[in-house]
């Protein structure tokens, strides 16, 4: 479902230039849940922007669904994104005026749904990420985990056919880990593609498919245990 070819892309400040991905190559085919870990500041974040339609890129190709993603119009990509993906970012982006009912209805609303059909399915999301009691709460009501449970919740809730989570478990303690993470297992056996972003050694070595990111470069596991790499 995704294929990414020679991409690289590049950040620009002042006189620093900072390669952030380089010569990246990805095929990735749907259903399957792949792993990304790499050291702070690799391009895990870039990656996962670019793949989720959100950051451009300068240079190389990337197919989503067959669909050359370079050549296609703002307004095309924008449908796209709300069609097919669902986004958990690093840093929450929730909005702070909207009740947590609220932030999950955003993406459905920009789908055209109508009310009710939103509210069966944020009841249902809200269930599942034990949030029932906070739906009329505000995000700086919320603790960390809380907000980052809104922001699963919110990038599950149309059920996309790709998930890109950057770091989804980062602020909450094991037990609540465990809990997102097989709610995001639940969601691939379902069907979607998910893309996780962890620094969690010991979760990504049980993903079926593991990537690293060292440098704005690509290690896939797949191909290195197919040539019999060992880790040491
Ligand atoms: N908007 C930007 N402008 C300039 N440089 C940037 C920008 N965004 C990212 N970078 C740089 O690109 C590199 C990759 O950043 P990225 O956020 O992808 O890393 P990361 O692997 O997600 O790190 P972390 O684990 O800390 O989240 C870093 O060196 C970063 O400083
Ligand atoms: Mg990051």
């Amino acid at each position: 479902m995704l294929v990414m070819k020679k991409l690289s892309k590049s950040f620009r400040s002042g006189i620093v230039e900072t390669r952030a991905l380089s010569n990246f190559d990805l095929e990735l085919e749907a259903g399957e849940f792949l792993t990304v870990t790499g050291p702070s500041g690799s391009g895990k974040s870039t990656f996962l922007n670019i793949t989720g339609l959100i950051d451009s890129y300068d240079d190389g190709e990337y197919f989503l669904d067959g669909e050359n993603v370079s050549k296609l119009s703002d307004e095309r990509l924008a449908r796209l994104r709300s069609e097919k993906i669902g986004f958990i970012f690093q840093r929450f982006h929730l909005i702070p005026e909207l009740t947590v009912y609220q932030n999950i209805e955003v993406p459905l609303l920009y789908r055209g749904w109508g009310k009710s059909q939103c509210k069966q399915a944020i009841e249902e999301v809200l269930a599942s990420l034990a949030l029932e009691s906070r739906r009329q709460h505000k995000p700086e009501q919320l603790s960390g985990g809380q907000q980052q449970r809104v922001a699963i919740a919110r990038a599950l809730v149309g059920k996309p056919k790709l998930l890109l989570a950057d770091e989804p478990t980062g602020d909450l303690d094991s037990v609540s880990a465990k809990k997102i993470v097989n709610v995001l297992r639940q969601i691939n056996e379902h069907g979607t593609t998910v893309i996780l972003v962890t620094h969690d050694l010991a979760l990504a070595r049980k993903s079926r498919r593991r990537l690293q990111i060292v440098d704005g470069r690509l290690i896939d596991f797949k191909q290195i245990v197919h040539s019999e790499w060992r880790e040491t």
